[in-house]
């Protein structure tokens, strides 16, 4: 018996309870609903918007990438999602800024969020509470959107996603459909019984992945549109909650290089645990492109492990393929017995900067 079927073990190794986040994780998403429905968007409703810039770095920053994918299908308006300190020149005073951080005091998204105040730009701010909570207060243009602390800003992505993503549609900016929200939650709620740590590896595929990946290093292929920033959180996900590296590409571009790439070092990349993301439909050149590749690399690699992504709708699709990486993840700490929550690192980082100040 692994440590994933072993309960007094999964609680041992897990004191401060990831895994618990992440069975709760259809849970979190209705609460994100709920808060969504809550919110007061009075400062920024009625407004007509050129676009919608997402500033936030990390577990924060993630739901703008996915949102800013997901709207290209179903949005007029231009989005992009700032991962750094500064807003392209060609953000205005007349686009909407939505500043996420968990903390509410990551220096990148605050930085973006002064440029934005000093332009008078009209913000949304997502946020359990820091100096972003602190800054709605003083600035006439925002409504702020608080979610409940305590979590880990990967932990809390249900409440960080769904509020932004419903804020954005209630001010016309998204069409979101509330059958695919339901499809969405219906699929995650499945899975999370399914994934829950009293069924055993033998009947549990977040498990699977986590005993498949084992010691090799993990790679994730996403593929264009909204498998792209679920690839990359997957990525994110490994790296911080399995303390263990991990990259990621997706398709079609990765065949213009990174396929290339796998004819030398073979040695190495036998010990690479290759995981896609597969969509049955999709674009079938894509499709292609997947299968072809996979005949190119199989004899340089230690293992193929495909990920089905289940539902009809993108947002389906999406939020359940984000939680089987998020939950596989835990499961790959707890297996080789590293605890999940702590990012040590990051704080290290943090604190080193903080003394530059
Ligand atoms: O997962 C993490 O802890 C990080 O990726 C943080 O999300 C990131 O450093 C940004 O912090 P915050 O989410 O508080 O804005």
């Amino acid at each position: 018996m692994n440590n994933l079927d072993h309960l007094d073990k999964l609680r041992e190794l897990d004191p401060q309870g990831m895994l618990a986040v992440e069975e709760s994780f259809y849970q979190q998403l209705q609460q994100g609903v709920e808060i969504a429905g809550q919110s007061d968007l009075s400062k920024i409703s009625g407004k007509k918007y050129s676009g919608v810039v997402f500033t936030g770095m990390g577990g924060s920053g993630i739901s703008g990438d996915i949102i800013t994918a997901l709207a290209a299908d179903s949005s007029q308006a231009p989005m992009v999602s700032v991962k750094g300190y500064r807003l392209p020149r060609f953000i205005t005073k007349d686009w909407l800024v939505v500043a996420s951080s968990y903390s509410g005091n990551t220096e990148e998204t605050l930085s973006c969020v002064q440029q934005a105040m000093d332009m008078g730009a009209t913000m949304l701010f997502i946020t359990s509470g820091g100096r972003l909570e602190q800054l709605a207060q003083n600035y006439d243009s925002v409504s702020a959107i608080t979610v409940p602390a305590g979590l880990q800003p990967r932990g809390a992505f249900g409440y960080l996603f769904m509020p932004a993503y419903l804020a954005l549609a209630q001010l016309g900016l998204l069409a979101v459909k509330q059958s695919h929200i339901e499809e969405g939650l219906e699929i995650v709620k499945q899975l999370s019984s399914q994934y829950n740590r009293k069924v055993e590896t033998g009947k549990n595929f977040a498990k699977q992945v986590a005993v498949n990946i084992g010691d090799r290093l993990p790679l994730v292929y996403g593929q264009e549109g909204y498998l792209a920033p679920i690839a990359y959180r997957w990525k994110c996900e490994i790296n911080e909650n399995a303390k263990t590296p991990c990259f990621w590409a997706q398709f079609p571009e990765l065949n213009h290089n990174e396929t290339v790439g796998w004819e030398r070092l073979d040695k190495l990349t036998k010990d690479f645990a290759l995981i896609i993301l597969s969509r049955p439909e999709g674009h079938p050149r894509i499709r292609a492109r997947v299968e072809a590749t996979k005949k190119l690399i199989d004899n340089n690699l230690g293992k193929v492990i495909e990920i089905p992504v289940k539902g009809q709708s993108s947002f389906a699709q999406a939020i359940s393929t984000l939680y089987t990486g998020d939950i596989a993840s835990v499961y790959l700490a707890l297996y080789h017995g590293v605890d999940p929550t702590p990012v040590e690192k990051i704080e290290k980082l943090k604190a080193e900067l903080a003394k530059l100040d």
